[in-house]
């Protein structure tokens, strides 16, 4: 029996997981008050088709499975996962996830893709069943990117987030659970941590966003899509490991490389950073550079899977 995946406001995440869907033969309902939200959203599922070919569509898969709706709550009707993708304003998503609690059967879970907010400060105003409301994390391109974090808040029992997981495998995703719920979750906070060091560059004239892209995607980039940051470093130590690599390079660590703080964004420094990256595009438009990257994913997802066939699950030892 198929299932139906309600997608709540459809800007590039929403439009993400409604592609994946799709791909994996589910049905979609889709809502966002915005007029020109369903022939943008056609346009988007049109691009992403082709790498979901490639990547294999789940039977019955077709674009033609989505439909869209003029209000939230009938977006909800029937729905085996609502994922609310609205804009990253708390009072805003408070209050749909709020509507969205009061529309659905109580037992729905219900995934917010906030890049930031913490489950339980979501749940505040949900008074039906505010357990089912969690932080359900996913990377752009989502119809590519495997990894979806999943964070319960105060009022959340494991059964619930236990029952999120399946359904996010079913979506062919790789749920990592965090067990703790902070803002920016896991992989943001990383991501943010270089994003602030990679603008101090440019501010401080060190180097132009086409340099600092060079720096990640001929260097540290390559290896982080095979081993993350932790075993990337434990190879770095030698045959010695990680041990190694700390007394070696554990004092670096205290010298004042990075700021960690962000740089004011002026509005020199908005220019800076918008003229390098309009140079890099080189007049190609987004969805053409939308396209090479998802052609490069899917042959990275296959060698990702050939050199380390035996990272199935996330779930680590504590
Ligand atoms: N862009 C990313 O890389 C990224 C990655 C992971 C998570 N996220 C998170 O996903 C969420 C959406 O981000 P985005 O980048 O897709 O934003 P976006 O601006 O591209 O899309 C937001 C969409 O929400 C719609 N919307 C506004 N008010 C609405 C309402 N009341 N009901 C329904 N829809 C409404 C807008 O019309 C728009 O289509 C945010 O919480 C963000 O933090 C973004």
């Amino acid at each position: 029996m198929s299932r139906q995946l309600s997608v709540i406001g459809t800007g590039v995440i929403g439009n993400g997981w409604i592609a994946r869907a799709l791909a994996r033969g589910w049905d979609v309902v889709a809502f966002d008050p915005a007029p020109e939200a369903p022939a943008r959203t056609r346009a988007f599922v049109d691009n992403a088709w082709p790498s979901l070919e490639r990547l294999g569509l789940a039977e019955g898969a077709s674009p033609a499975r989505l439909t869209f709706v003029d209000s939230l709550e009938a977006a909800v009707a029937g729905a085996d996962l609502i994922q609310e993708n609205v804009p990253e304003r708390l009072a805003l998503k408070r209050e749909i996830l709020a509507a969205l609690d009061t529309a659905a059967e109580a037992e729905v879970i219900i995934g917010s893709s906030t890049s930031g907010f913490k489950p339980s400060d979501l749940q505040q105003d949900c008074a039906k069943a505010p357990g089912r409301v969690i932080v359900a994390h996913p990377f752009n391109p989502v119809y590519l990117l495997p990894l979806v974090e999943l964070v319960g808040g105060e009022a959340t029992a494991s059964e619930q987030t236990e029952r999120a997981r399946g359904l996010y495998q079913a979506l062919e995703m790789r749920p990592l659970v965090v067990r703790r719920e902070i803002e920016g979750h896991i992989a943001d906070r990383l991501m943010e941590a270089l994003w602030r060091e990679a603008l101090h560059l440019v501010n401080d004239g060190v180097a132009t966003t086409e340099e600092v892209d060079a720096a990640v995607v001929y260097g540290c980039g390559l290896r982080w899509s095979l081993m993350g940051t932790f075993l990337t470093f434990h190879l770095a130590g030698g045959d010695a490991g990680m041990r190694h690599m700390l007394e070696q390079f554990g004092p670096a660590l205290k010298l004042p490389w990075t700021k960690l703080e962000a740089p004011e964004l002026t509005e020199e420094l908005i220019d800076k950073v918008v003229e390098g990256c309009e140079y890099q595009a080189a007049g190609r438009p987004v969805s053409e550079l939308d396209r090479r990257r998802d052609d490069f994913l899917v042959e990275l997802l296959d060698l990702v899977q050939k050199y380390w066939p035996e990272a199935e699950g996330l779930e680590g030892r504590i």
